[in-house]
């Protein structure tokens, strides 16, 4: 395994299980010491404890992405235990919400507001918070899980999709912003997914529907999704800006 992290600092926000908990253990396999935030104290421990029991490096921080104080805490954590930020995997969705998502008609405002709250005015505060401790080292990579939701234009999960959209546009213009300070941001766009919790509530004919529309032969793992966002946090990637990266076995092409 290549290392290309070797001492950067990595805040996984929402990193407790699926996406996030495999892009921690991804970056700490390549020397990455992590901040593993999540809302879910216990999964954060486990995920860190993992991770230093294989020899890596990582803290467990709780936070909640529906409130400022708490991501900014979570931030100061990562500059406080490592000394600065390298890089930020901008990762948590409330997935619970999602199952009472729906049209534009019908869905309630109560659920609409949490969508926002914590998948899309909780990315721009994660960005307001760590740019200047990025600015202030000159150079910093950014990481945000949108969604195939975004562009699909799906007749239900109309919350969903609008902050998975306003989550690309706050990438492009955190990557206009800063660009020329050394601060660089992208997105990638999952497809489908077999985290742990959607091998639990998927529908067979939902999983068929999937398989058929897409080129790959099977269907995406938390670690596909990972190894994208490990390529382009990296310097690998250093020319590699304002990009929205599908990671879905080729449901979308453009
Ligand atoms: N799994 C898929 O098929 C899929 C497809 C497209 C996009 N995504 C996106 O990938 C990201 C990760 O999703 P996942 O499938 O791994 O789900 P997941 O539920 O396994 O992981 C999400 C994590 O975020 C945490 N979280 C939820 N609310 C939070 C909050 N308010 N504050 C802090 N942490 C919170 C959860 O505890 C959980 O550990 C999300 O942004 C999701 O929208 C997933």
């Amino acid at each position: 395994m290549v290392r290309r992290f070797d001492d950067q600092v990595v805040v996984v926000a929402g990193a407790g299980s699926g996406i996030g908990a495999a892009t921690a253990h991804r970056l700490a396999s390549e020397g990455a010491r992590v901040v593993v935030g999540d809302i879910d104290a216990g999964k954060a421990e486990k995920v860190a404890a993992l991770i230093t029991g294989s020899g890596g490096s990582a803290t467990p921080v709780p936070y909640d992405q529906g409130d400022e104080a708490s991501i900014g805490a979570l931030i100061e954590a990562a500059l406080v235990t490592y000394g600065g930020v390298d890089c930020l995997h901008a990762n948590a969705a409330d997935m619970d919400v999602v199952g009472d998502d729906g049209d534009a008609a019908d869905v309630s405002l109560e659920v609409f507001q949490r969508t926002i709250d914590v998948d899309l005015r909780g990315y721009m505060l994660l960005t307001r918070h760590v740019v200047p401790p990025m600015l202030e080292r000159g150079r910093g990579s950014i990481v945000y899980t949108s969604s195939g939701a975004a562009f699909a234009g799906e007749a239900e999960r109309v919350c969903y999709a609008m902050a998975k959209a306003g989550v690309n546009a706050l990438m492009r213009h955190v990557a206009s912003k800063w660009g020329k300070n050394g601060i660089r941001a992208n997105s990638v766009a999952p497809g489908l997914v077999l985290t742990n919790g959607v091998r639990e509530s998927l529908p067979e004919a939902f999983r068929e529907s999937v398989l058929r529309r897409q080129r790959s032969p099977r269907l995406g793992d938390p670690g596909d999704v990972a190894a994208a966002v490990a390529y382009l946090l990296s310097a690998d990637a250093e020319w590699v800006v304002g990009q929205v990266l599908s990671v879905d076995g080729g449901v979308t092409m453009r």
